[in-house]
C-alpha cells in the first residue's frame, strides 16, 4: 500500500500522493507516519530543536495576495518599518537570548532597496559572523539575489504557497504568477542559499489534488527547508469568512514531509500554534525539528498581522523565547542554540 511505499522509497508519485491523501483522519496511519517521520528526524537531529529569531522588518507591502492581512489593500494595517538600528537592536537581544540564526521577514517594500538590504546584511553578519541569515522578503531578480547572497545572506524562505497553476491565480492577482514564484526559488538555489518553500494547509480552493501537485512540485525542487502551517482567514480580506485550515492535516503533512525528505528543515509554526495550543509541541510529535520565536519589537508585533488572533504578539523576545523552551522541553526535545544548517549528506 502507499504508505509502505512512502516508507520504503522517499518519494510519491502524483497519484500516490493522491491515494495517500485519503488517509488523513485515519488514526493508524496517522500514527505510522508519525512513528517514521520521528525515527527519521532521530537519526540526522537526534532530539535536537533549532531555533530561529524571526524579525518582522517592515509590513508595508506592494503584493496583494488575497489571503494575507497586510496586504497593500488593506488600508486598516497600520504600517511601521524598523530602521537598520532597530533591526541591530533586535539581533544584540537575540544574540544574548542565544540564538544562531535570525530571519529577516517582510512584505515587499520598495523603500528597502538592493543597496539597504546590502548594507543591512552586511551589518548583521559583520557583526554576528557566527550566525546564519536568513531573509523572507519574496520575489526578486537573479541579480539581487545575487547581491544578497554576495553581501553573506546564507538562507531564503520564500513559500511557493501552492504549486497549482489555477488556485494560485485564485489566491494571488494577475501580476503573480506560480511561474516567477518558481523561478525565484531555481534562482536561489542555484545561488547556494539554503532554500525555503512551502504553502498554507487549507487555504480557500485547495483540494487533495492541489496537494498533490505540492509533493510532487517540492520533490522536484528538493528545498532545504519547508514550511507549512493552517490557513488562518484575516477579517479584512476577501477570505474573511472561509474556515481555517486543519490542524490534523497539517500534521499528517508535517509527518509526510519529514519521510519524503527526511534531512528537511522543517518548522512548527506560529500559525498551527495560534490555531490550537499545543499545535506546535503536536507538530514536532510529528517530525518538526524548528521553531521561531518572535524577535521583533514588541510595540510592532500587533501590525504583523498575516491572519487574525496571531499568537506571541504581547510577548517580550526573552518571553518568547523560555516560552518556546520549556513547550520543546514538554514535547521531550531539546531547544538548542545553533546555526542549525542542514544535514548535507
Ligand atoms: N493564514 C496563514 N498563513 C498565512 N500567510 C499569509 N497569510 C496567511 C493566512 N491568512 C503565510 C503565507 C506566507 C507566510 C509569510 O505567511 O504562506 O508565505
Ligand atoms: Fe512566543 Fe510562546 S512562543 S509566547
Amino acid at each position: 500500500m502507499v504508505i509502505d511505499k512512502l516508507i520504503q522509497f522517499h518519494r510519491l508519485s502524483f497519484s500516490e500522493a493522491v491515494e495517500l491523501l485519503a488517509y488523513t483522519g485515519d488514526a493508524e496511519a496517522t500514527e505510522r507516519l508519525g512513528a517514521e517521520a520521528l525515527k527519521l528526524r532521530r537519526m540526522y537531529y537526534g532530539d535536537k530543536v533549532y531555533t530561529r529569531g524571526l524579525i518582522e522588518f517592515t509590513n508595508y507591502c506592494k503584493n496583494n495576495c488575497y489571503y494575507c492581512g497586510i496586504r497593500r489593500d488593506n488600508k486598516n494595517a497600520v504600517r511601521y518599518r524598523l530602521t537598520a538600528e532597530e533591526i541591530l537592536d533586535c539581533c544584540d537581544n537575540g544574540y544574548e537570548l542565544g540564538f544562531r540564526t535570525f530571519v529577516l521577514q517582510g512584505g515587499e517594500d520598495p523603500y528597502y532597496t538592493d543597496d539597504r538590504m546590502v548594507e543591512i546584511i552586511e551589518k548583521i553578519k559583520g557583526r554576528y559572523p557566527d550566525c546564519a541569515l536568513t531573509l523572507s522578503i519574496g520575489e526578486k531578480s537573479y541579480e539581487t539575489y545575487r547581491r544578497f547572497r554576495e553581501a553573506g545572506a546564507d538562507r531564503y524562505l520564500l513559500r511557493h504557497e501552492t504549486a497549482d497553476d489555477a488556485h494560485y491565480r485564485s489566491l494571488h492577482p494577475e501580476t503573480m504568477s506560480l511561474a516567477a514564484r518558481k523561478q525565484c526559488l531555481y534562482d536561489l538555489k542555484s545561488l547556494g542559499f539554503q532554500v525555503g518553500a512551502g504553502f498554507m494547509v487549507g487555504s480557500p480552493g485547495q483540494t487533495r489534488e492541489t496537494l498533490a501537485e505540492d509533493l510532487v512540485f517540492l520533490q522536484e525542487l528538493n528545498p532545504q527547508m519547508i514550511g507549512i502551517g493552517p490557513f488562518i482567514p484575516h477579517h479584512e480580506t476577501r477570505f474573511a469568512d472561509q474556515p481555517a485550515g486543519s490542524v490534523e492535516l497539517t500534521l499528517f503533512l508535517l509527518a509526510v514531509l519529514r519521510i519524503l525528505f527526511p534531512r528537511v528543515l522543517l518548522p512548527a509554526t506560529t500559525a498551527l500554534g495560534t490555531l490550537d495550543p499545543r499545535g506546535r509541541e503536536k507538530g514536532l510529535a510529528m517530525g518538526a525539528n524548528v521553531v521561531m520565536p518572535n524577535l521583533s519589537p514588541v510595540k510592532n508585533r500587533k501590525q504583523y498581522d498575516l491572519y487574525d488572533n496571531k499568537i506571541c504578539t504581547g510577548e517580550e523576545a526573552a518571553e518568547c523565547r523560555g516560552c518556546l523552551e520549556r513547550r520543546v522541553a514538554s514535547a521531550g526535545f531539546q531547544l538548542v542554540g545553533e546555526r542549525g544548517d542542514y544535514a548535507e549528506g
